[in-house]
């Protein structure tokens, strides 16, 4: 069978989408549907002393209230590094109160509305205990690595003594960066519908890990994983916030089962901000020393982020810092500071976003430094060899995107000086330059595929719909080998009930699930040739085939893996819990990398800044479906202007928990703060993975922030090492 090309496929759920079908897991309701809502703690720290349900259970249309008195059989669900939860605390289980916002109740009701006024008369009194709000609280404990647990996920990496190489650079730039914490809000909120069918429980909750909420719900309420099932059929985003277990979702289970009726539990936005995983604050301490021909002889970068007081959650700033270039020498460190929150977690270039800003703004102010254009620099420093490892990378496209993209923007017709380009309207044009880096991973996938003679083809396997495509992706893949038309494909994911589902996160999606499905076809094309005579598969469909020989359908199982990953990883993937490969395989280290060029136009007595343009390049390996690609690339630029701009979740030190929880104080980009987004892709296959593909969702994000930062200083000659850059930060 000859691979078929789809030039441009169009999304296979595209049609549902617009027409607003009720796809998303939570929407699909049933008549004896009741609701449920949160009680939540309004102190920080400490213990609920006496909490009192009388007034909400005499509230009209309400069934049922639930507090941590009723519910000490709760078990922990571990965290998500070797466990399932996003954090291993399970809100209702003990009077112990961890942060505020913290649920102390439940409430079910007839209706949404019923059920959310009850949980408002609720009372608790509290004994409360001294707390630390932020990340930048004086006398906040600061942990080293060695103080926790967690070394087989920080990677701290070392190539040669930076220190001495440092402290004899001719040139050195040594600077501090800040981070705010960050929420991911997704449009489709944290949300649960449980129910119980006899000693079988079913979630439906928008997730990409159906697999740990599976494990994880199971562990927390001590049954067997084997009765419950999740389904999570589409997710109106999740950028991390929704890969793993939810505090909510063994509360709607448990809630369900008492009420004697299906629940469903959703997560207003105001309690979300304290519900649910956001991305840690981070500072950067960043040492840089070069020669004046920028050579870049040392590289230190020292990130200290934030984590809750019951878990740690790691930090792998430097890794990816540590991969721009071709360092002489580098070294990394990480610390954590405890603060009294939910525990961050995972969000969009969790460490990569904010890893680039610091090192690609401290790579411009060496640029700047050395008088040396600031894309010459980084073309200067190019390496196809990882510095740390020093093992190849996989693929290296960085000097393309770099080269590509600085053509495409006109980037050499700019001179350098800042403050020297000015716009007909009298407003400062600034460009800036910054690449971004991701590691490409792969996480190993079950899959069952099948055929029929009346030609369906049916493909089951682990992965995630969150409104990036994976679904045409899979499609297009399975279709180009098969020779069907992709729209002609059902595609089963989210959904334990039809193949073991890992987590679909890093940006590990495309690529590990076009490898699956390219592995599963190529066992279909196999299966299906022992049943003809030799060389008469070629040209036919897999229907065509079946017909022949009057058979009904087939069937075929099919189990891939990473390079160098042990079989255990299936075991793994079947508990439920995360294993992923990369970024450094077995003989390769694997990457991403983007190129962004920003223009910024500030005005000059506002100060307000606006980006006209931005070009960006990507090296993510072979696109599959180069429609979702764009996409992505598109989606991750707007992101990382309202990362630079206006994105921050701020605290208030005196009660702690988040002030701005809700889409009108969090801001974010509205499409009149986005103009043209240029984007192309180098589109070369990467050579570790059968498939070509490397990571490209988080990529696209890495590096907008600093361009930016740039191009801000390009225009106005103000370093801006703190984000988001606010106008009261440019006068
Ligand atoms: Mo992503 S932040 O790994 O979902």
């Amino acid at each position: 069978m000859t691979e078929i090309s789809f030039p441009d496929i169009l999304r296979i759920d595209a049609r549902d989408k617009v027409r607003g079908a009720p796809i998303f897991a939570t929407d699909r309701t049933r008549p004896d549907l009741l609701h449920a809502a949160l009680a939540v703690s309004t102190i920080p720290r400490g213990r609920v002393l006496n909490i009192d349900t009388q007034k909400a259970r005499g509230a009209a249309g309400v069934r049922l209230t639930l507090t941590h008195e009723d519910l000490g059989e709760l078990q922990l669900p571990g965290f998500l590094l070797g466990g399932y939860g996003f954090q291993n605390f399970q809100p209702l289980r003990s009077p112990e109160i961890a942060y505020r916002g913290q649920p102390i109740a439940i409430v079910v009701a007839d209706t949404f509305e019923a059920a959310t006024e009850a949980a408002a008369l609720i009372q608790a009194t509290y004994a409360e205990e001294p707390f630390c709000p932020t990340i930048g609280t004086p006398g906040a404990e600061i942990l080293d690595q060695a103080d926790t647990p967690l070394a087989p996920f920080l990677h701290e990496p070392l190539a040669g003594d930076a220190d001495a190489a440092f402290a004899a650079a001719p040139v050195k730039i040594d600077i501090e960066f800040s981070c705010p914490t960050q929420h991911q809000n997704p449009i489709e909120l944290v949300a649960t519908v449980a129910e119980w069918e006899g000693d079988r429980l079913i979630i439906h909750e928008g997730t990409q890990n159906s697999g740990s909420v599976r494990h994880g719900v199971a562990q927390v309420l001590s049954i067997p994983a084997a009765q419950v099932e999740v389904i999570s059929p589409f997710v109106g985003g999740a950028f991390g916030q929704k890969n793993s277990l939810q505090m909510q979702t063994a509360l709607a289970a448990v809630a369900a089962r008492r009420a004697g009726a299906p629940v469903k539990l959703v997560v207003p936005r105001t309690q979300l901000f304290q519900g649910a995983s956001f991305r840690p604050a981070s500072r950067h301490r960043i040492r840089i020393g070069a020669d004046s021909s920028g050579t870049l002889l040392a590289g230190i970068h020292e990130s200290d982020a934030q984590t809750s007081r019951h878990d740690f959650f790691p930090g792998e700033y430097a890794a990816t810092s540590a991969r721009l270039y071709g360092w002489g020498a580098f070294r990394g460190r990480h610390r954590l500071v405890r603060t009294d929150t939910q525990t961050p977690g995972f969000m969009r270039a969790p460490f990569e976003h904010p890893a680039c800003f610091a090192m690609e703004t401290a790579i411009d102010e060496l640029a700047y430094a050395i008088k040396m254009d600031p894309v010459d620099l980084r073309l200067a420093n190019d390496t196809a060899i990882d510095p740390i490892t020093r093992l190849p990378f996989s693929s290296h496209h960085a000097a393309a995107c770099l080269t590509r993209g600085a053509e495409r923007f006109g980037w050499y017709a700019r001179s350098a000086e800042p403050q020297s380009m000015r716009a007909a309207d009298g407003a400062f044009v600034g460009w800036g330059a910054a690449l971004g880096a991701y590691p490409g991973m792969m996480i190993a996938s079950i899959v069952n595929l099948r055929v029929s003679h009346n030609g369906s083809v049916e493909i089951a396997l682990g992965a995630h719909e969150m409104g990036q495509g994976i679904r045409t992706v899979i499609a297009a893949a399975t279709g180009r080998r098969l020779g069907v038309s992709p729209g002609e494909i059902t595609v089963l994911i989210g959904d334990t009930r039809a193949a073991p589902q890992q987590p679909t996160a890093g940006s590990w999606g495309a690529a590990s699930a076009t490898l699956a499905a390219e592995t599963a076809a190529d066992a279909m094309l196999e299966a299906l040739a022992k049943l003809v005579p030799e060389g008469t598969i070629k040209g036919r469909t897999p229907a065509e085939i079946l017909k022949a020989i009057g058979r009904a359908s087939l069937e075929v199982e099919t189990m891939v893996k990473a390079p160098g990953q042990s079989d255990e990883v299936f075991a793994l993937i079947r508990s439920g819990k995360m294993l992923r490969a990369g970024p450094v395989f077995e003989d390769r280290v694997t990457f991403s990398f983007i190129s962004h060029f920003v223009e910024v136009r500030v005005e000059p007595h506002l100060k307000r800044i606006r980006i006209p343009r931005v070009v960006s390049v990507a090296d993510c390996g072979r696109v599959i479906s180069p429609r979702t690609a764009a996409s992505q690339m598109r989606s991750g630029v707007v992101w990382g202007i309202g990362a630079a701009l206006r994105e921050a979740s701020e605290t208030d030190p005196r009660y702690g928990g988040f002030l701005n929880a809700d889409l009108a104080e969090y801001a974010v980009p509205v499409n009149a703060d986005i103009g043209r987004i240029d984007v192309d892709f180098i589109d070369e296959p990467d050579s570790l993975l059968a498939s070509g593909v490397k990571s490209l969702g988080e990529v696209s994000l890495c590096g907008v922030a600093p361009a930016i930062a740039n191009a801000v200083f390009h225009a106005t000659g103000r370093r801006l090492r703190k984000l988001p850059i606010r106008i009261e930060d440019m006068i």
